[in-house]
């Protein structure tokens, strides 16, 4: 079984020892490891172009087109059975090349646009899709903060599983992190963490979130947005909308039992969401051809000139 860790902190620095003893306690039970420092690789910032999505629902394949390292990651993720990820906190939540690296998998990595993808090109004679892109796969994040700010970052973690819809087995924030090296239970954690992520790789289809209850009883977010003037609750990551019970000592999230089958991490929702968004595609497709888009386009094209480095002034 193949385990691959993650460190997006400094070299040498507390992510990187962390990831490290987790990939030891992988070792531990037998896994075959690998590491990466992602600071060591050219992965640039996603520019929106959408030709990611778009390839996949032309049948296309699965293709992005930036040119940089990130093929050649994606090749270790996409072999791995198992992934360890350690982010240090920055701004409350994880790293700008983590929210770099979601981006530039979200849309490309979904599950449900995979499989509609895969589809596609089956019926139309288009580019096969690698299947290890649906491959089941578990993984456990850590976020290391150099203080006790870190109420985003385990969202933000979660949600780099949630396109993919990987198991996430643990996703433990550890705070002071220049005390972590001086704390020998913090350093168990960590090397728990990898025992239990390959255990978890070893029979992936038993495997499950092992890790504390969260507030949301389907992903365990304890992120939500609140609707000013309601009742109404959203969970900042799975989407389920329902309301905060006062159970007296505690709240309670609870939803109908029919909005489960909305939840983003789920295959039903991933597949509602792309109707959403196709519908939504198409109707922008008519609207390009009208005079109104043209003149709105016409008006902000030659509006402003946006600055550049070499020409600010
Ligand atoms: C840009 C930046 C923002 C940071 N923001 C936070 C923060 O919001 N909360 C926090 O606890 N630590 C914050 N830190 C501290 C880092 O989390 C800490 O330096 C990191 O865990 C060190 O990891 P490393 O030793 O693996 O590089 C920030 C550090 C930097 C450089």
């Amino acid at each position: 079984m193949k385990i691959l860790g993650i460190s997006f902190g400094s070299k040498n620095g507390a992510n990187d020892s962390m990831c490290k003893e987790a990939l030891m306690g992988a070792q531990e039970l037998g896994a075959e490891v690998k590491f990466v420092h992602i600071l060591d690789w050219d992965i640039k910032n996603c520019t929106g172009c959408v030709a990611c999505s778009r390839s996949l629902v032309t049948g296309k394949g699965n293709l992005c087109s930036l040119k940089d390292d990130l093929e050649e990651l994606l090749e270790l993720i996409l072999d791995a059975d198992g992934i360890i990820m350690s982010t240090p906190v920055f701004e409350k939540g994880a790293t700008g090349l983590f929210h770099t690296l979601n981006d530039r998998l979200g849309p490309r990595a979904d599950k449900g646009m995979n499989i509609i993808g895969m589809k596609i090109a089956e019926e139309h004679g288009g580019k096969p899709i690698d299947p290890r892109w649906i491959k089941d796969k578990v993984i456990s994040f850590m976020s290391i903060g150099g203080s006790d700010w870190g109420t985003g970052a385990q969202v933000d973690c979660a949600m780099l599983a949630l396109p993919w819809a990987w198991k996430v087995v643990e996703n433990k924030v550890f705070q002071w992190s220049k005390k972590i090296l001086m704390d020998d239970s913090k350093i168990a954690e960590a090397h728990e963490l990898g025992k239990n992520l390959a255990a978890a790789a070893a029979d992936i289809e038993k495997a499950r979130w092992i890790g504390p209850e969260g507030m949301c009883p389907h992903c365990h977010c304890n992120n939500f947005n609140i609707e000013p003037g309601s009742k109404k609750v959203v969970c900042c990551l799975c989407g389920i909308e329902g309301t905060l019970v006062d159970d007296g000592d505690r709240f309670s999230f609870v939803y109908p039992e029919a909005r489960l089958q909305l939840a983003h991490d789920t295959l039903p929702g991933k597949f509602k969401h792309a109707e959403d968004i196709k519908e939504l595609e198409g109707s922008f497709m008519e609207f390009v051809k009208t005079d109104k888009y043209k003149t709105l386009m016409n008006k902000y094209k030659t509006y402003i000139e946006p600055l550049t480095p070499q020409n600010r002034h």
